[in-house]
Parts: C-alpha cells; structure tokens; sequence
C-alpha cells in the first residue's frame, strides 16, 4: 500500500486493518486439487441444500431483474418461524454486513461498544470502522468450564454513558463455547433498555448443550435485544451470502436507512427460502457435525491436545506451544485451517468440522503431525 491516499481517509478508516479471511484458497485450489480439505472457514462439510439448488437454478434466468429490494417472500418465512412480524426482520447480505451497519447506526467517535476478549474478530472491526472504541471484557479463566467463554456478569460493570451497542456470540467463535439463556436474561436486567445488544447466533443450529437456547425467546421481555443469524453455516449458503437480524421494528427501520436498496441478491433469497424448507438437508447436517465434532474431540484429546468445549461446527484445539508448526506440517497433507494468531491465541488451531470423509482425513493428519512432533 502506497499511502498516497491514506492521510485523504476518513480518521476511522486509516487506522483500521482488514479482516483477515485466512488462506487465499483459489490458488491453494489449483496447487492441491481434488485433495484439498478446507476446513477454515466453518462451512457446510454437507454442502448446499438439494432443494436450494434447484431454486437457483430456476431463478438465474431472472437475472437480468433487479431482486426484490424488500426481499419479501424470505422476510414472511422467517417472521413466521420467529412468531414475528416482518417489520422485525432485516436481510442483509450475510449477518456480516448486518453486524457492521449495527455499529454504524449506533456508534460513532467517542462512544464504546462492549464485546468479550475471544469474541468474533468482526465486532472490533465494526466498531472501529466507525470510530468508536472497542471494550474488550474479560471472558472466563482458562480453567473454567467455558474456557476463555463470554463471561456476560462481566459487561454490565463495563457499561457507562458512552456505551453505544453491545456484542456477543452464542455459541461464540472463535472458542466455541457457548452461555445459558438464564445468563443472558440475568444480564440483560442488569443493562439499561436503550442500549441494543446483539447475540449472534451464526452457529445456533449446532447446539445441543442443555441451557443453550436463542436469545429471540426473550425478545418479548427485553425490546433491545437485537438477534443475528446466518444462512452460511448449518444452511450451507456461504457462497450466496445471506443474513438476518430479528430486532425492534425501530431498530429494523434503522438499518434500513443504510441498508442498500438490493443488498441480497435473487439468488440469494430464493435459495434461503428453499433451504428453510429443506428440513431433511437441516437435520441430516445437524447429525453430522454433532457425530463428527465428538469423533475429532475424542481423536485430538487423546493425542494429548486440550479441545475447547464446542457447540459449533468447529473445534479449537490448544497445542500446548505455538501452533505454527503443527498448521504447516496439516498443511503439507493438504489440510487447511485457520490460525489463531490473530485472536492473540498462537498455541491454538480452530479447524471446521467437515463431512466424514474429512473427519477421517483430519484426524489422520493430526496423528501423523503429531508422531512426527
Ligand atoms: C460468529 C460469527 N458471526 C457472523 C459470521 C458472519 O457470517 P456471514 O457473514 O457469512 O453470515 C461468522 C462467520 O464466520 C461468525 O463466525
């Protein structure tokens, strides 16, 4: 980067570093070929809905038509499957874009917003984007049951008058864990209704812990929480990026301001309305990763490494030093994951849970890494 416009950016934007996506897949693509086993990115191992790509491909030839800018048809379905209305939902063009336009409605220099240390890596992102200042809580301990989880008694003392919009994940990436709707509720009494918090519940469809419910259960008690969604995960949707918030009407009416007018594409919002119906496809995944995730824990627990606790679709292990070597000698066999460095944790890997054929794949690549260590 040459600088020739930086000091031409807007304050916010010449301080920030972009999201880091990890490796540059196309071209490990073309190194490795058939062999490669993607696994970091947390995507579907099961692939897309049978069902969403029959409605693709029925809808491409639509594509010289603008997409419904008011995405309609998906906006009904989910207020349906939310028991809400749909001036409660808003589509955005994967929850990332969702979490991003959050902060630009509600922060801006000089204001915090509150998040968990090991939370997602998009909500400093978002919060600096506009200027504001993160405030990073300090999660639980290493030693607790929900190593390095969101600790939510820990937000209501940071809260003071700055304080614009909270953030935190359910279950959480990039650890894994996860917190009890009990926690939740006893927190949001302890945080003043004008300020929104967000629970974003990207990997909700993987849960399986008792106490692990979604936040939108308590949206009738508590008007500011604002719940995320996505359809790239347990839907298997990554490439056609769809999102969605379920909030306040006024807090809707909000992003809708900024939203673009056609920020979901045609494709998109069929193939979203196609996939809620798949219920086969949903829970056929849903086994799978739960199947999976426990045969990759067993595997790597028994190799000596600490797995995080995961309600997920991926698993964060902890190599005991520093990772690096142990991510090179995965990637020698064509296995790609993601590092952690980013998140301040060196010693950790977190690897997707893929399809069997990746599981086997997986595992015996961390036993080969590890006799080889
Ligand atoms: C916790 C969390 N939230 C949101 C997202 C964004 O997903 P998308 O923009 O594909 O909906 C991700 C993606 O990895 C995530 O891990």
């Amino acid at each position: 980067m040459s600088g020739l416009f930086l000091d031409r950016a807007a304050k916010p934007i010449q301080k920030l570093v972009a999201y880091d996506p990890g490796h540059d897949l196309p071209r490990l693509r073309e190194r490795f070929g058939d062999i490669i086993v993607e696994l970091g990115s947390n995507e579907n191992g099961w692939g897309t809905s049978p069902m969403a790509v029959e409605a693709v491909t029925r809808a491409v030839r639509d594509s010289f038509r603008y997409p419904d800018p008011l995405g309609l048809g998906l906006r009904a379905k989910l207020a349906e499957r939310h028991d809400c209305s749909e001036e409660e939902i808003v589509l955005g063009n994967g929850s990332h874009e969702l979490l991003m336009q959050l902060a630009q409605v509600f922060a801006e220099p000089g204001d915090e917003v509150i998040y968990s240390r090991y939370g997602f890596a998009v909500y400093p992102i978002a919060t600096r984007a506009v200027g504001a200042t993160g405030v990073a809580v300090d999660p639980f301990p290493r030693d607790h049951g929900m190593p390095l989880g969101t600790n939510l008694a820990n937000i209501p003392a940071a809260i003071n008058e700055r304080t614009k919009i909270i953030f935190v994940a359910n279950p959480n990436n990039p650890t894994g864990t996860h917190f009890r709707i009990e926690d939740l509720r006893a927190m949001m009494r302890a945080v003043p209704g004008h300020i929104p918090v967000v629970v974003d519940e990207a990997y909700t469809e993987f849960a399986d812990a008792p106490g692990l419910e979604s936040a939108i259960t308590l949206r009738a008690e508590f008007p500011n929480l604002v719940v995320s969604r996505t359809f790239s995960k347990a839907y298997g949707l990554a490439g056609l990026r769809v999102g969605y918030l379920v909030a306040h009407r006024d807090v809707c009416e909000l992003i809708n301001r900024l939203r673009e007018s056609f920020n979901v594409n045609t494709l998109g919002l069929v193939a979203a309305e196609a996939a809620l119906d798949d219920v086969e496809f949903l829970a056929r995944v849903r086994a799978g990763v739960l199947t999976q995730r426990a045969r990759i824990a067993e595997a790597a627990s028994a190799l000596g490494w600490f797995v995080f606790p995961s309600q997920t679709n991926f698993l964060l292990i902890d190599f005991g030093r520093k990772a690096q070597t142990f991510e090179d000698a995965l990637f020698e066999r064509a296995v790609i994951v993601r590092p952690m460095v980013g998140y301040g944790l060196a010693n950790c890997l977190r690897m997707t849970v893929g399809n069997p054929e990746e599981t086997d794949r997986l595992i015996t690549a961390l036993q080969e890494v590890r006799d080889a260590a």
